[in-house]
Order: structure tokens, then C-alpha cells, then sequence
């Protein structure tokens, strides 16, 4: 890799501040493959994150930071992480009003199309302000990059930084990547026309684009063909629009092995596994862990845990089911009424069919990490469900931790699907008598077949760890 400076501007930083009981600010990592490829890369080369401070704590971190522009950074072991304070208002009418209310919507295809959306004068103000949350990123990258400088700008929160910085910096060298699925042409032409035209040409101001799917990076080309009339090359997947030829490019993210075991050799992990195991007893564990959104068809997952329960009663009494819904976006609406029908279908479940000496379904919400990997660790079952995701990282890291062979039961429509497919139980998420078959299908499963399918799954699961997957992003801009 050459030793140009590398940048990455997304909304969320690698570390979050908190202030500390003194009143001293502490911050900690967090997760996830951008996070772990980008630090794998931040000691050989010049690198910094820009992101938008997330909470007061954050927002003080970034008024205490020395210097000034781009240089006034936080050093964390030779990642530097600069903090953008935007104001709340242009925050929030961007991240919850445009980014988490309606692109996360359209590319999840979550609408419910009779009542929404209406795209109206309120929309155009809350674009308004995505268009200057988006400026504030570009302004900071535009002042502050060096020259011939890489800039990796992820997802759905900043698809107009691109074009911004194309037209301002033409020395850039830029990628953008989207870790979502991508929309088909005639859901993502819901919204007003201006809109989608700038969110694909800003988009395509980057010299690459990248998706974790085949089937994103087509959707996303045919979404640039019939909505820009751009010129698509859709065996070299190229897009040819405002004179530039634009490549677009698959990485599919895989597992941080190494990360993941250090982590599951924490004492916490092993403290959290015996309280599982205690809670579980001699029954068979089927585990879900996901943040409560709505593109992870937790309430499907419970119907079909419902369904397995009436056709097969036969495992009443028999088997767990597992269920870590943590807390996501509670500042939407949407989210908020779904959590609390997550929350009331477990309690009609554990009615229903609840004995005193068995709980069928213990739902937690509480976010837990040690305890996720212990479950990983126990479970017999592990069910992925999403109605749409790009990519779905726990469908990869449970099989790599699992002590028991856990069969995997996979959405078709998540990217995973595309690796892990063959060894999982494929299953249409909107179908619950077919995903409690695969469930019945899953704990019934003899043991030789378990141990193959679960190493092929982990292998699978590695064969693009977060730092290759980043470097090879930041190579394809050479
Ligand atoms: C998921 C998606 C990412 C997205 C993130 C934002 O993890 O896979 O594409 O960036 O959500 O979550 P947040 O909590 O920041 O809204």
C-alpha cells in the first residue's frame, strides 16, 4: 500500500466519549470491521476518522481537542479521530430525519407504501438539512486533507461528500461504500426526483464504490441507469455519467477472527455462560442477537419460534429460545413501537405455552456483549432473519465461537447469504412456517452433518477479514 494519507469520514467514530464521575471525559472503542480494518492500517500510514460528535460528551471532546481544522485530533495509538460538532438541529433532521427515517427505510424496502412516505415540504427541509450535514463533512475533508490524500467516505449518512470533494479537490483519491443493501430502481424512485438524482450523482462523484453484495452493486447500476439514464456496464460494473466512468466494486466483509477470540477469552464471557447455561438447563438453544431494528424481522422470528411450538409440540419443554434485542435509534418512532411489539409478542409466547418448569422464550434487551459471545458459544440453533441486510456480521461470528455445532438458519435476503448459503438453512424471512421448519430441521440435525456445515461456515466466514477488506478498497484507488 502506498503511503498516501488515508482518510475515512462516517457518521460514527471508532471511539465515543463519556464524562467520567470526576468529570474528566473517558472514551471507548467500538466495534465492527471498519473499525478493526482501519486501526489494522492507522500504524503504517498517515490516517484520520472524521465523524460527527454523537452526544454532549462527544461534542466536548471535540471543543477540547488542540489545534484547529483537521489537525485538532484525538490520538488513540496512531489513529487520530477528529470530532465535527454540527449543530444539533442539522444533526438530527439528517441522521434521524433523512439517514435512519427514510434511506435506511427505502433500502431496506420497509415502507408501508399505502401511508408512507409523503414526501413533502417538511422532507425537503430535513434534505436541506443532510445537504449541509454532508457540506460540513466535505468542508473538513476539503480544508484539511493532504495532498494526493485517499478518502474512504462510508454509507448512507454521506452520499453527497463524494461529489462535493470531486469538484473541490480533484487531487483526491475517493471511495465510498455502502454497508446497506441497495434498493431496486422502482422503490428507490419513490422518492422526489431531484433527490435521488443527487443522492447517485453524489455518489458517483467517488472513483470507486463499493457494496457487500453482488446483488447491491447491481441494484445500485440499474438504479443509475433508469433513474440518471447513465451508460451501465453491467458485466465490468462501470457507470459512465457527466463524462467520468465510475467502477463499482464487491467486497464482501468477513469476521475479525482474532479480535473475536480475544474478546470470547475474557472472564466476563465465561462468567456470562454459566448463568446461561444455568438459565437454558438440558434444553436445546436457539440464539438471536441483533439491535432492534426494524430490517431484522425480530417479530417474524417470534412467529416462527410460535409456529415451531404448534407444529411440532413435540420440542415443548425441549428447547430455549434466546432472543438479545438491543436498543437501536430510539429517537425514531417506528423503532419505538417496534420494540415494544418485540417486547409483547415474547410475553403472549411465554403465556401461551410456559409451564413452571419452562420458560420458552427469554428475551433480553439490555446490551451485553460478553454475553452475546457466550451465546454464540452455547447455542444449537442460530437464527438470522433480517428482511434485508447488507452484509449481517453475527451470521459470520457465531459459527467461528460455536462449541456445539450450532446450525445456522439464514435469511436469503441477507449479503451473508451469498457466502454462507450453502452450509446454512437458506429461509424467505417473510415465510414463518418454512423458517420453523428450518428451525425443526436445525435441532433435529445429527451431529456429523452439524460439525461439517458449522466449519464451513466458519471458513467461509474469514475469507475477507476487515483489514484486507479495507486495504483492498484503498489498493483499488491506486
Ligand atoms: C448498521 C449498518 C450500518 C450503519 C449503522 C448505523 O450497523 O449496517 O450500515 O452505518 O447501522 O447505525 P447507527 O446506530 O449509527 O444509526
Amino acid at each position: 500500500m502506498d503511503k498516501a494519507q488515508t482518510l475515512i469520514a462516517a457518521n460514527r467514530g471508532p471511539i465515543s466519549f463519556r464524562t467520567a464521575e470526576d468529570g474528566s471525559l473517558e472514551h471507548r472503542r467500538g466495534g465492527g470491521g471498519l473499525v478493526s480494518g482501519m486501526m489494522s492500517v492507522a500504524t503504517e500510514v498517515d490516517s484520520i476518522w472524521v465523524c460527527a460528535a454523537l452526544s454532549d460528551a462527544d461534542r466536548r471532546a471535540a471543543a477540547e481537542a488542540p489545534g484547529s481544522r483537521l489537525d485538532r485530533t484525538h490520538d488513540l495509538g496512531g489513529m487520530r479521530v477528529h470530532m465535527l460538532d454540527i449543530p444539533e438541529e442539522t444533526f438530527s433532521g439528517a441522521y434521524t430525519g433523512v439517514a435512519n427515517s427514510t434511506l435506511w427505510f427505502l433500502q431496506h424496502l420497509l415502507y408501508d407504501t399505502p401511508n408512507k412516505p409523503a414526501f413533502g415540504s417538511r422532507f425537503r427541509r430535513l434534505w436541506e438539512d443532510y445537504a449541509a450535514y454532508n457540506n460540513a463533512f466535505a468542508e473538513a475533508l476539503v480544508s484539511g486533507a493532504a495532498e494526493g490524500a485517499r478518502v474512504a467516505v462510508q454509507d448512507y449518512h454521506l452520499a453527497l461528500v463524494p461529489r462535493i470533494l470531486r469538484a473541490r479537490r480533484p487531487d483526491l483519491r475517493i471511495a465510498h461504500f455502502s454497508h446497506t443493501p441497495w434498493a431496486p430502481p422502482e422503490y428507490l424512485r419513490m422518492l422526489p426526483d431531484r433527490v435521488a438524482r443527487e443522492l447517485l450523482e453524489g455518489m458517483l462523484g467517488a472513483d470507486r464504490l463499493g457494496f457487500h453484495s453482488p446483488r447491491w452493486a447491481d441494484a445500485f447500476l440499474r438504479c443509475c441507469e433508469e433513474l440518471l439514464g447513465a451508460d451501465v456496464d453491467h458485466t465490468r460494473r462501470t457507470v459512465e455519467h457527466g463524462g467520468r466512468v465510475v467502477g463499482v466494486g464487491v467486497h464482501a466483509l468477513g469476521a475479525d477472527e482474532e479480535d473475536l477470540r480475544g474478546s470470547a477469552a475474557e472472564p466476563a464471557v465465561a462468567e456470562r455462560r454459566e448463568t446461561l447455561s444455568d438459565l437454558v438447563g438440558d434444553t436445546k438453544l436457539i440464539v438471536r442477537v441483533d439491535r432492534t431494528e426494524l430490517s431484522k424481522n425480530i417479530v417474524r422470528g417470534f412467529e416462527s419460534y410460535r409456529e415451531l411450538l404448534t407444529l411440532h409440540p413435540e420440542w415443548r419443554g425441549r428447547v430455549t429460545h434466546l432472543a438479545f434485542a438491543y436498543p437501536s435509534r430510539g429517537d425514531v418512532a417506528e423503532y419505538r413501537e417496534y420494540t415494544e411489539t418485540v417486547r409483547r409478542l415474547a410475553e403472549e409466547i411465554n403465556e401461551e405455552f410456559a409451564t413452571p418448569e419452562w420458560t420458552p422464550l427469554v428475551l433480553e434487551v439490555n446490551d451485553d456483549y460478553p454475553r452475546s459471545l457466550a451465546s454464540f458459544q452455547l447455542a444449537d440453533v442460530l437464527l438470522v432473519n433480517p428482511i434485508r441486510d447488507g452484509m449481517n456480521l453475527v451470521a459470520k461470528e457465531a459459527p467461528l465461537l460455536s462449541e456445539r455445532d450450532a446450525v445456522l438458519v439464514l435469511s436469503r435476503e441477507a449479503g451473508a447469504a451469498d457466502e454462507l448459503g450453502e452450509d446454512a438453512l437458506l429461509v424467505n424471512p417473510f415465510d414463518t412456517v418454512e423458517t420453523a421448519e428450518a428451525l425443526d430441521r436445525a435441532l433435529s440435525m445429527p451431529s456429523e452433518e452439524r460439525r461439517g456445515r458449522r466449519k464451513r461456515l466458519a471458513e467461509a466466514a474469514v475469507a475477507l477479514p476487515p483489514r484486507r477488506w479495507f486495504q483492498e478498497q484503498i489498493r483499488s484507488l491506486s
